[in-house]
């Protein structure tokens, strides 16, 4: 809803007089993600059909850069245009108008031209027959079903992202609804989403990673059936890695009175905080829809939340109701505060603990209730010293982050809860307390996730502004839609504890304009003030030096890579420290080392970080990379030398690791793979051996010592076969065969200890290592023989399970690629398999798949509405099956 008019009313807190039972709320807000139809392309055999699109596109040029971080394009190609459209199809003027309550100057509004575009599309009309449609459930991305291609760059994945799809479902909505608003939310719909109700477009929303909400209302029939249409069409060369495809995160419909909290209508701010007591600010946007003017009431009680996000015990501070006028067709802010005596504050773990709350606001129009709205929060405080790095509640805290793109490998982009939970949690496993939404605003249980664990979120926005990186993506649109995008970015955002910053953009070639790229800046940093003045912006720069005008715009400084030097360039945390002793600097991209789990290559260089290329760390018949950890990408560093560049310059925030975990596309070094080598973890979820060397440095209390390689070489017999060895102790004697090779201790700025001329005999490595003197940890490694068994776990997840090749012995079998096949029993599904392996092409949803490097991954889900024994096999030709039961119980909410 527009607004014209602002009231502000402030009240104050006072205490509770009674505490009364919350009231069920009138709002509903209810999924709809089950039971779509959906089909790929436009209807190509119907004469009304005359194409729709967003907009025209200019023929654009194909750049591809030698090197990412590096900004000189290498290739030049042309693609993408289609200036020979009808000019009639173009529906961009009908678009516009859903992103308005995000544009601050009416003028800059947009209004909806008469007609209806679409109307004459077979696909769109109420009575289209749909029922040859795939059906589906959403989360739904249709580009992982594949199949991979070889042809063209790596870059977006090799899968079949591109092109147009369409998704329909029938709503019932009951004459009881009737005089209510009603609202579709769509969390993510990859790109640009026009939608129709009933075969009237009702708005949408071009950029694929935004959370939009179009108003059904003025198009619902209240009388039974609303056919609810939505068409996707997703550029080619649009991303720099695997966009996905579809409805790919959950979508709701939102039933309310006409009188409501509106869309992410409450802002949450904890200005003063101390052991005492903590000041709770809160503004309540409420929108009347209806044709009178009224006036409601609004009262907010504040209750604490558990772990599970379950609210326990009363009340603990509240702002009494006040009475707030709203003209029709309007909307106005209720503004007060609370005291929370003796807050539990939120804050990451292992310190701290991240505890919660949540305000739930009543809305009483003539003492009925209208509207029940909860504002989950948390109350810490977060410091940026340019000195000595960031604080929460005081403490000292190294941003030990990680960056991840939004994939979830063999589901695609298709967002999942549990698949992303347990990213998370391998992450913190790893000490790992900081997550970069790189480049995008995130699904939002992502960031629910981040409140319920304690991770340190940096929120990012955009990796493009006006300056392309590919020819089709956000650079089209980013002059039309910047401000709304931005705005509603930080709306939906701004009451998680977990983000602490806002990044407006990554890498991006503004950097390269210098005052022209400056002006971009500051207006996007205006913009984040303007919707959250609390938490600072940031901008992950590569390029940009201390004195470029860009630089200076963002209050916190992020640098890619530069920090510990690129391409042998001394590290230049020092002269930005210098330019801006008011500034707090960290490594908002740090080391894109590159790796493949299992893979290792000889000779193994002698430094402590080398760029990769042939003879150095690349297996260039296999497409593998060395996972001694040694080998980054020609910009980045090994994890070494950033913890070297960070332990010398103490008043650095910390780092956001490029990755956590591998994502599908940009398969740097070998642009013929489907996935990245750039993760701390592969794209199946198994650790690389760089998890432990993250893990020793960044949980020095956690007892733990890692060797590597494997030790299974029939064919270096004699030759040298370097060993080292991560651990979070300070020592360590390694042993072969019982025998000792000698007792080293790491020297300042080093992260492992190298036994680099050991020779390789078969048998077992065994590592004892010492912390101040003190035995601390051991870690073994045996030469496998033979395979000959198949070892099935499915750990703690019910639906992540792990087979391992295993020797008679249970030796793991770590250079094996047996095929593996899997048969399931009982009221469950394999929804993918995976290896790891950046460069298999085997469909994710094959059963069937040979094993990496003695691994390999089913995922499995129970069945809807159905419970009992899940029985998964793994069965190779020669070895010993392996089966695993999963129970599966139903959930009731
Ligand atoms: C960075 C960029 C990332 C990714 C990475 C590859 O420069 O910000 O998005 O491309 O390089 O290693």
């Amino acid at each position: 809803m527009v607004t014209s008019c602002l009231v502000v009313l402030v009240f104050a807190a006072m205490p509770l007089t009674a505490a009364e039972p919350i009231p069920v709320s009138p709002r509903e807000r209810i999924s709809i993600d089950d039971d779509w139809r959906f089909t790929k392309g436009d209807p190509t055999n119907h004469e009304s059909f005359q194409g729709l699109v967003y907009d025209v596109r200019r023929g654009q040029t194909l750049r591809r850069f030698a090197a990412e971080a590096d900004g000189n394009a290498a290739i030049n190609e042309s693609v993408g245009a289609n200036e020979s459209t009808n000019p009639a199809a173009v529906i961009k003027q009908w678009i516009l108008p859903t992103g308005n309550d995000f544009i601050k100057d009416p003028a800059r509004r947009f209004i909806r031209p008469e007609g209806n575009p679409g109307d004459g599309v077979v696909y769109v009309q109420p009575d289209f027959d749909d029922s040859s449609w795939q059906k589906i459930n959403l989360p739904h991305d249709w580009a992982i079903a594949g199949p991979f291609t070889s042809s063209g760059g790596g870059g977006m994945g090799r899968l079949p992202t591109a092109g147009v799809g369409w998704y329909r479902k029938s709503l019932t909505i009951s004459p009881e609804d009737s005089g209510k608003s009603i609202f579709l939310d769509v969390d993510g719909a990859m790109s640009y989403a026009t939608v129709w109700l009933n075969g009237q477009l009702v708005g949408g929303w071009p950029f694929g990673y935004a959370s939009w909400r179009v108003n059904l209302t003025p198009f619902v029939k209240f009388d039974g059936q609303n056919e609810l249409v939505i068409r996707l069409d997703n550029p080619p060369n649009s991303s720099r890695w695997y966009p996905g495809a579809g409805i790919y995160r959950n979508v709701w419909l939102v039933k309310t009175s006409p009188v409501h909290v509106g869309h992410w209508g409450t802002y949450l701010t904890t200005p003063e905080v101390s052991p005492a007591a903590a000041t709770v600010n809160l503004k309540v946007t409420v929108d009347n829809d209806s044709k009178q003017n009224s006036i409601v009431s609004v009262a907010t009680e504040v209750f604490s939340l558990d772990a599970n996000g379950e609210k326990i015990g009363p009340a603990v501070a509240g702002v009494a109701s006040v009475s707030l006028p709203i003209p029709s067709q309007d909307h106005a802010v209720a503004e007060g505060a609370a005291t929370v005596v003796h807050p539990k504050l939120w804050g990451p773990p292992p310190t701290q603990k991240p505890n919660r709350y949540v305000a739930i606001t009543t809305v009483r129009q003539e003492g009925k209730v209208v509207d029940v709205y909860e504002t989950p929060f948390g109350i810490r405080t977060v410091k940026f010293d340019p000195n000595h790095g960031v604080f929460v509640n005081g403490e000292h805290i190294l941003l030990n982050g990680v960056c991840d793109h939004h994939d979830l490998g063999a589901l695609g982009a298709a967002f999942n809860t549990r698949a992303a939970q347990r990213q998370l949690e391998v992450l913190q496993e790893m000490g790992c307390n900081a997550l970069r939404t790189s480049h995008n605003p995130p699904a939002p249980e992502l960031l629910e996730l981040a409140d319920q664990m304690g991770f340190l979120v940096m929120d990012e926005s955009f990796d493009v502004w006006f300056r392309r990186k590919t020819p089709l993506d956000f650079h089209l649109i980013f002059a039309d839609w910047h401000e709304q995008d931005l705005r509603a970015h930080v709306r939906r955002d701004r009451n998680h504890p977990s983000v602490i910053m806002w990044s407006i953009g990554n890498e991006v070639g503004e950097q390269f304009t210098f005052a022209s790229g400056a002006a971009v800046a500051k207006e996007l940093v205006n913009i984040v003030r303007e919707e959250d003045p609390t938490r600072p912006t940031t901008t992950a720069m590569n390029w940009a030096q201390p004195t470029n005008p860009f630089t200076a715009t963002v209050d916190l400084i992020g640098l890619n890579y530069q920090g510990a030097g690129i391409r042998g360039v001394p590290g230049k945390y020092p002269a930005f420290h210098e330019q801006f002793p008011d500034k707090m600097l960290f490594g908002s991209e740090t080391a894109s080392a590159l790796s493949s789990r299992g893979e290792y290559t000889f000779p193994v260089t002698t430094n402590n970080s080398a760029a990769v290329g042939p003879n150095s760390g690349e297996d260039q018949a296999r497409h593998q990379v060395s996972a001694y950890e040694l080998y980054a990408a020609a910009f980045g560093t090994s994890a070494d030398k950033v913890f070297a560049a960070q332990e010398n310059n103490p008043y650095v925030g910390g780092e956001f690791v490029w990755t956590g975990w591998d994502y599908l596309g940009e398969p740097t070094p070998f642009d013929s793979s489907r996935s990245s080598y750039s993760g701390i973890i592969d794209l199946a979820g198994f650790k690389k051996d760089r998890f432990y060397l993250y893990q020793a440095h960044w949980r020095p209390d956690f007892p733990m010592a890692h060797i590597l390689p494997h030790w299974t070489w029939p064919e270096r017999l004699g030759q040298v076969t370097p060993v080292h060895v991560f651990t979070s102790g300070d020592e360590a004697e390694l042993f072969l065969n019982g025998k000792s090779l000698g007792r080293k201790k790491k020297g300042a700025y080093e992260y492992r200890l190298r036994w680099d001329d050991v020779v390789y005999q078969p048998g077992t490595l065994k590592v004892v290592a010492y912390k101040n003197g003190q035995r601390w940890a051991t870690d073994e490694v045996k030469t496998a023989g033979e395979p000959a068994e198949l070892k099935i776990a499915d750990g703690k997840d019910l639906s992540f399970v792990t087979v391992t090749v295993t020797d008679k012995k249970g030796v793991k079998a770590p250079r094996t690629g047996n095929r593996i096949h899997f048969d399931i029993t009982g009221p469950g599904e394999i929804v993918a398999t995976d290896n790891g392996d950046p460069t298999s092409f085997e469909p994710f949803q094959s059963h069937d798949r040979n094993a990496f490097n003695g691994l390999c991954l089913a995922i499995v889900r129970g069945k809807p509405g159905e419970q009992g024994k899940i029985k998964l096999t793994a069965k190779a030709d020669g070895l010993a099956a392996g089966t695993v039961s999963i129970r599966t119980t139903l959930h009731v909410d």
